[in-house]
């Protein structure tokens, strides 16, 4: 029987591995990139979606039955009614089956934010339960949406401030030109067989494209001069290469062109992209990447509709951040702390008071002494203290000490209050 531990065991309670909290402390930092993110994306005509974090497993297996995704990292399993779910490995078949279920009038564009999780070895950059932010747009065939999309991105890491980074374009080609190219690259590869890693000699036929991405260094020299799929391409998909390439250009957004770029998620169709962090190890430089998945609602049973997307490693961002130096602002600080001896029935008025005029306040409890109350204060990085003892609670005034700078401590009546906060806040 398989031996289970939790909490029962008497051991510290930890998060489970690959995962990790975001304690209030770090957390300005990523509420400050997803702000950005709403920001350009929304800018941008794509409209927040939300759906669960578990579906149907049969939702995620159309991601491609021979990719690592699918096989080997899914948390799957059968829940109390017998149904078989998953947790999402990636976003994109969700936003599907939701485009399926719910047909909203094309073009649609969503964007989204939320958790993943992939059973995937602990390392760093790589965890079981990561974040993304994305966008996904349904409807178009048009090249100039691809452009669109991995101009948003580019724009949203240039609003962050990372500026080490390579967008890499590839184009995969469509069911007209791939299975040509898929069988050319076969042959190849039988022939160059007994240089392949242990992991792929044996499963070219399997999923050959993939090897083409693998890291180890046989298969990495036999894929240098395998055959491209950029020189095989239909013309309709050179068309919109062309057209993709030309609008890169045009928007003065720097790619290159990486003929080995296989994403490791199978339904790309044609365009297909990544940002590369150049400040990271190879290990954890994906920063994010997409493509177009023209087949991909058909072959979930949704009516045939192009689209394009792309999805953005909030750790890898962060990661990023850091390798840049890049220090950002942490979360909203407060205005002002109340410090209430005497009694802490102007504590509680008060601050529910400033808080509906729409002031950032908080206050201690417990009628703690004067000097840890100017302590929690202190800690708070409140810009004042509203300061009320005896006397200011017997006169109805309330004393206003700056927290940032030496100025002496002033006193205004509680009527007062309301607009002298909003004069020195500005
Ligand atoms: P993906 O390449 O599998 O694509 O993941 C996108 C990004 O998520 C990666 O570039 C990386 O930054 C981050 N990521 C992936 N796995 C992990 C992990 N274990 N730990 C930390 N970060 C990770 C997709 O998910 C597609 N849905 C993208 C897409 C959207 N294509 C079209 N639309």
């Amino acid at each position: 029987m398989a031996r289970h531990t939790g909490p029962s065991n008497g051991a510290e309670l930890r998060h489970p591995p690959g995962t990790f909290d975001v304690m209030p402390a770090e957390s300005g930092a990523w509420q400050h990139v997803l702000a950005t993110f709403a920001r350009v994306v929304s800018g941008a005509g794509y409209g927040l979606i939300l759906t669960p974090t578990f579906e149907d497993i049969g939702v995620f297996q159309r991601i491609g039955a021979s990719t690592d995704v699918v096989r080997k990292e899914m948390y799957d399993f059968v829940d109390k009614g017998q149904r078989h779910v998953a947790l999402r490995p990636e976003q994109t078949a969700s936003v599907v089956r939701a485009f399926i279920q719910h047909r909203p009038t094309t073009p649609w564009k969503a964007w989204y934010a939320g958790s993943q999780f992939r059973f995937e070895r602990q390392q760093a950059g790589r965890y079981r339960e990561f974040h993304q932010v994305g966008v996904e747009a349904f409807g178009s065939a048009d090249p100039d949406l691809d452009v669109e999309v991995m101009a948003l991105a580019w724009e949203f890491y240039r609003a962050l401030g990372i500026t080490r980074m390579d967008l890499l374009v590839n184009s995969l080609g469509d069911s007209r030109c791939r299975p040509a190219y898929r069988r050319l690259l076969v042959e190849y590869l039988l022939a160059h067989q007994g240089d392949l890693c242990d992991e792929h000699r044996d499963r070219i036929e399997d999923n050959p494209l993939r090897i083409l991405d693998c890291k180890r260094p046989g298969c990495r020299s036999v894929a240098e001069g395998a055959p491209r799929q950029v020189d095989h391409l239909c013309d309709e998909c050179a068309a919109h290469f062309g057209r993709v390439v030309e609008g890169l250009a045009a928007l003065s957004i720097p790619f290159t062109l990486q003929p080995t770029l296989v994403r490791g998620l199978d339904y790309y169709t044609r365009t297909t992209f990544e940002y590369a962090g150049t400040g990271l190890e190879s290990a954890q430089n994906a920063l994010g990447g997409g493509g177009r998945y023209d087949g991909l609602v058909a072959a979930m049973g949704g009516p045939d509709t192009p689209a394009v997307g792309f999805a953005l490693g909030m750790e890898r961002i962060l990661l990023a951040l850091d390798a840049e130096q890049v220090a950002l602002a942490g979360g909203a600080r407060l205005d002002a702390f109340v410090v209430d001896f005497a009694g802490g029935t102007v504590a509680r008025d008060l601050t529910a008071r400033l808080r509906v005029a729409g002031f950032r306040v908080d206050r201690s409890f417990d009628g703690r002494s004067p000097k840890a109350q100017f302590k929690a204060a202190d800690r708070s990085g409140a810009r004042l203290a509203l300061v009320v003892g005896p006397d200011e609670a017997a006169a109805g005034t309330v004393g206003i000490k700056d927290l940032q700078a030496a100025a002496e401590q002033v006193t205004v009546g509680m009527e007062e209050i309301v607009p002298e906060l909003s004069r020195r806040l500005g």
